[in-house]
C-alpha cells in the first residue's frame, strides 16, 4: 500500500496528542488542551502542506518527491484534524447548542473558522483523481481556496486562541513562517512557477 507511511504518522500524531495530554495535563484543563493543540496541528499542516511544493524546488531529493506525491492525503488529514478540534469544540464547549454559538462573544472569528473549515472539506473531498479530471482547469482555481482558509485561521485563532497563539513569540514564530514560504513561493521560485 503506498499510502501506509502517512496513514502511520497521522494515526501516530492523533494517538501522541491523546495520550501527552492525558498524562501531562492536568484533568481541568485537558480538554482545552486536546481543543487547542489540534486546531494548531491543523493550522501547521495547512502551512506544511502549502510549502510542499517549495521544498521540492529547494531540495528535489526522495523525501520531498514522496511529500509532492502524498500532498492529498496530507491535505485530507488537515482536514481531519480541523474536524476534530471544531468537534471537541462544539461538543465540550457548546453541548451542541447552536444558541450558544450564535451568541458567544467570539462569534464572528468562530464563524471564520467554521468557513474555513468547509473550504477544507471542499479540498478534500475533491482530492482524487475523478475530481482532477471531472473539474479540469477549475480544479486548480478551487484548491487556491487553501490560501483563502489560512487567511481565515489566521483571524480566528490570533484572535480566539487560548493556548498556543496566546504566546506573542508563537504568533511571530508563525508570521515569520509564512512570510519566508511566501517569499520563496511567489518571489525566488516565480519563474519556475509560471514556466
Ligand atoms: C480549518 C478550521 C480550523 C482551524 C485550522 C482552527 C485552528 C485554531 C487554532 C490554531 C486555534 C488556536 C489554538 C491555540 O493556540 O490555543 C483555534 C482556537 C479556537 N477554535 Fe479553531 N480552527 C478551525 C475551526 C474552528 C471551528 C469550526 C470552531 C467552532 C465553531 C473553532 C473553535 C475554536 C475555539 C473555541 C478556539 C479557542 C480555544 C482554543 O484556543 O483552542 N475552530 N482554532
Amino acid at each position: 500500500m503506498p499510502n501506509i507511511k502517512v496513514h502511520t504518522f497521522f494515526i501516530a500524531l492523533f494517538s501522541l496528542v491523546y495520550f501527552s495530554v492525558k498524562t501531562f495535563v492536568e484533568p481541568q484543563r485537558q480538554i482545552v488542551f486536546y481543543v487547542s493543540t489540534f486546531g494548531f496541528l491543523s493550522l501547521l499542516s495547512i502551512i506544511f502542506v502549502i510549502s510542499i511544493p517549495v521544498l521540492v524546488k529547494m531540495k528535489n531529493t526522495k523525501f520531498t518527491t514522496f511529500l509532492m506525491v502524498e500532498r492529498r492525503w496530507i491535505g485530507i488529514y488537515t482536514f481531519f484534524l480541523a474536524l476534530t478540534h471544531m468537534l471537541l469544540v462544539y461538543n465540550f464547549f457548546f453541548g451542541w447548542d447552536i444558541n450558544k454559538l450564535l451568541n458567544h462573544p467570539n462569534k464572528v472569528f468562530l464563524f471564520l473558522g467554521s468557513l474555513a473549515l468547509v473550504i477544507l472539506a471542499l479540498l478534500a473531498i475533491t482530492s482524487n483523481n475523478y475530481s482532477v479530471k471531472k473539474l479540469g482547469k477549475n480544479w486548480k482555481k478551487l484548491h487556491a481556496l487553501i490560501y483563502l482558509a489560512l487567511l481565515l485561521v489566521l483571524i480566528h485563532s490570533f484572535r480566539i486562541g487560548l493556548i498556543y497563539l496566546k504566546l506573542d513569540w508563537v504568533k511571530i514564530l508563525i508570521i515569520a513562517l509564512l512570510a519566508l514560504m511566501l517569499y520563496l513561493k511567489f518571489i525566488k521560485f516565480r519563474k519556475v512557477y509560471k514556466k
